[in-house]
């Protein structure tokens, strides 16, 4: 008998497959949908920041937001009033109308009163909160050193207002990655979340405007948390979910291969419908069950570097034999 529990921040998963923040967990119904698809868990819509300050007209002002895929939705759909009230009533129902986990999502870039809406996220039930730092180091004033600062500044302030687990969304920006990652797990973070996918823009060369590219990921852009997850899911306790070109069954059972211990989809289900979820959790576990392993733990973290002594020497052999054999 094949069991797809998984362990994820401590919470009990009935699989490993989460509904990432988006337009698909910003409603009950739609939370309800990924239920019934068989999600084994929902990290809900964000809410921003900016939305907990209020200060959303001014935030509006002159930008434009079409594709940035985190605010798309809160923008086009959400309206910025009563958003903190509506969002703390989704959570009340959410944790009210489904079984699986439910996980909060904030989307910060600075410290301030936003953090207080953690305790209030806690009170009504929340099982976790995901926290987006969306933080782009394009300040030319402004160290590689500072910013991480921030980033745990942010996160320190979060793990003293709240008792329920934490996990830190981030991008791949960082120069120190496994020590940036370290860094979190000392605060007591219980997951990191592998990797945020900002905003890309693109150009239209005829009307020679910036113009947004596309809002949903291609498969390949897995390579970047598949890389990560293996390097450090072995040497770290703090869990790892993956997140960003998770498209089918198969990536799903590679990241957990190296180590991973929840992944998240978004644009696979967006274009394929929420039910394709099933025909994901499904394979999942015909693919356990042919290659005999009758839970996620017999083979999660196979293929991580815990092995290795050295990471760095595994990765630059592999990099090496890569390159070797193209002429
Ligand atoms: C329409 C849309 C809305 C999103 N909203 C949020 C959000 O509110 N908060 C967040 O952390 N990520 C948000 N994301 C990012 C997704 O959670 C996910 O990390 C990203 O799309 C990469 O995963 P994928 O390749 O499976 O799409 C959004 C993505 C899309 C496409």
């Amino acid at each position: 008998m094949t069991d797809l529990t998984t362990n994820y921040l401590g919470l009990t998963l009935p699989n490993p497959v989460l509904v990432s923040s988006s337009g698909m967990t910003e409603k009950l119904d739609k939370l309800k949908a990924c239920e019934d698809a068989g999600a084994g868990g929902v990290v809900l819509k964000s809410l921003f920041e900016e939305q907990i300050s209020a200060d959303t007209d001014s935030l509006m002002d002159g930008v434009d937001l079409m594709g940035h895929t985190d605010a798309f939705d809160f923008f086009k759909g959400m309206g910025h009033h009563h958003a903190v009230e509506k969002y703390l009533e989704l959570i009340e129902g959410a944790k009210k109308s489904l079984s699986i986990p439910v996980i909060a999502s904030l989307n910060a870039v600075n410290d301030g009163a936003w953090i207080d809406y953690a305790n209030k996220i806690e009170k009504l039930g929340a099982d976790a909160i995901e926290v987006n730092l969306f933080i782009i180091p394009a300040n030319v004033d402004e160290t590689g050193a500072e910013i991480e600062k921030r980033y745990l500044s942010i996160m320190k302030k979060l793990r003293e207002k709240v008792q329920i687990p934490l996990a830190v969304k981030i991008g791949p920006h960082f120069s120190g990655m496994a020590n940036m990652i370290r860094e979190f797990q000392r605060l007591k973070i219980n997951g990191v979340t592998l990797f945020n996918r900002f905003y890309r823009p693109d150009v239209d060369i005829e009307r020679m405007k910036i113009i947004p590219a596309k809002i949903f990921s291609v498969a390949e852009e897995m390579a970047l948390s598949l890389q990560w997850i293996a390097l450090l899911s072995g040497e770290l306790s703090i869990d790892f979910s993956a997140t960003t070109g998770i498209h089918d069954a198969k990536a799903v059972v590679k990241q957990l291969l190296v180590g991973a211990k929840a992944v998240q989809m978004c644009s696979s289900l967006y274009k394929n419908g929420i039910e394709y979820l099933t025909t994901v959790v499904k394979e999942l576990a015909e693919w356990m069950d042919r290659h005999q392993f009758s839970s996620i733990e017999d083979f999660r973290g196979k293929l991580s570097q815990e092995q290795s002594m050295t990471p760095q020497v595994y990765e630059r052999s592999q990099y090496i034999k890569a390159l070797v054999g193209i002429s």
